[in-house]
């Protein structure tokens, strides 16, 4: 593993991060039984993964726990969430406080280090960072978590409308954007700042289902040619990222897709989700790898730089796992 600094939290984290939600959800949402669940986790710490992200939502907390288990705590950093609304009701702050309780105790720890706010819409932003963050920030005090977190709805917020204004803020220590090689435009709006204020970055949607889900990017990408977004000759190839895969560039897209993440300055930790222990391996490997080469960089620019809202959605998922 190689590893980083979180930003101003000064939390030293494997820059391969295990993400316990997304589709996969360690597995839970594939059929997986929980012994497996956890032993995918274990694998992981075993790979030298040292930061993993959960949340309430996500029903894996206990699972974490009981991976953690018998592991060093203190080479750990364990991030959860809780959404501060249901759909426009408004959760009241002492309710996403008992839902951290509810948290610590559903994976048997007495604190995490990061605690987020779990994808905030922007119409709820300013009730979060005015109600709910002053009595969270009172339960840091407390010591049950260290740093706060706050994290985007990718689908509804494409332009990152809430990060924007969380990191002008000075009570966030980290942000969750979505970043992917079609989908760059955090690097102006978000990472920007949270370099110019150290503020920690957890990568979501390196790859999610753009880039995993046969199919899925073919058919992107013929609607954006349709709209005149990208070229008409992307469309008509087997596979629109194929430029990229060659001796001395990626061996596959996901590889390309991990790998053109950890190489932005401004990410810290790249988050994969996965039900499976072979993709987790392969995933890592390429968090791990090299930069992809200059000629293949400004030819993904070219083509996508200018590119928002794409790959982010999922009919009839959850927008937030
Ligand atoms: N608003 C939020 O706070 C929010 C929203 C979304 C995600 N997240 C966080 O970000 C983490 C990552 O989520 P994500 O949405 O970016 O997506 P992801 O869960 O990383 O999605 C990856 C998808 O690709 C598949 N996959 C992974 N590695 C693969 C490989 N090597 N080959 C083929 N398929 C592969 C996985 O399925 P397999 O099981 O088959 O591997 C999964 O369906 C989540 O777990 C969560 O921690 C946070």
């Amino acid at each position: 593993m190689q590893y980083t600094t979180l930003g101003k939290t000064g939390l030293q984290v494997g820059v391969a991060g295990l993400g316990c939600g997304g589709f996969s959800q360690l597995g839970q949402a594939t059929g997986k039984s929980e012994a497996q669940s956890i032993a995918l986790v274990q694998q992981a710490i075993d790979l030298g993964v040292n930061f993993v992200d959960t949340a309430r939502n996500y029903r894996t907390e206990a699972i974490v726990g009981k991976a953690l288990k018998g592991r060093n705590r203190d080479e750990l950093v364990i991030s959860t969430k809780t959404t501060v609304a249901n759909g426009t009701a408004r959760k009241p702050p002492a309710q996403v406080v008992r839902e951290l309780e509810a948290s610590l105790q559903a994976m048997d720890l007495t604190s995490v280090e990061v605690f987020h706010l779990h994808g905030v819409p922007p119409g709820v932003y300013d009730y979060a960072v005015r109600e709910v963050v002053p009595v969270l920030l009172r339960e840091r005090e407390k010591g049950k978590f260290h740093f706060l977190g706050i994290t985007e709805v990718p689908p509804k917020d494409a332009h990152h409308q809430t990060l924007q204004r969380a990191v002008r803020e000075d009570c966030f220590d980290v942000v969750m954007p979505a970043f992917h090689l079609m989908h760059q435009s955090a690097r102006e709006k978000i990472f920007k700042h949270t370099l110019a204020k150290e503020i920690g970055v957890l990568n979501m949607f390196a790859v999610r289902l753009l880039f995993s889900q046969p199919g899925r990017l073919n058919r992107v990408v013929k609607q954006l040619a349709d709209e005149g977004k990208l070229p008409v000759w992307l469309a008509e190839t087997d596979n629109p990222l194929g430029f990229l895969i060659h001796p001395g560039g990626a061996h596959t897209v996901i590889d390309a897709a991990y790998r053109y993440c950890r190489h932005e300055p401004g990410t810290n930790v790249i988050l994969f989700g996965t039900s499976s222990s072979a993709h987790m391996r392969s995933n890592i490997d390429s968090i791990l790898s090299g930069t992809l080469p200059e000629a293949d960089l400004r030819r993904i620019d070219d083509l996508f730089g200018a590119l928002v809202d794409v790959g982010l959605d999922a009919p009839g998922q959850p927008s937030s796992r």
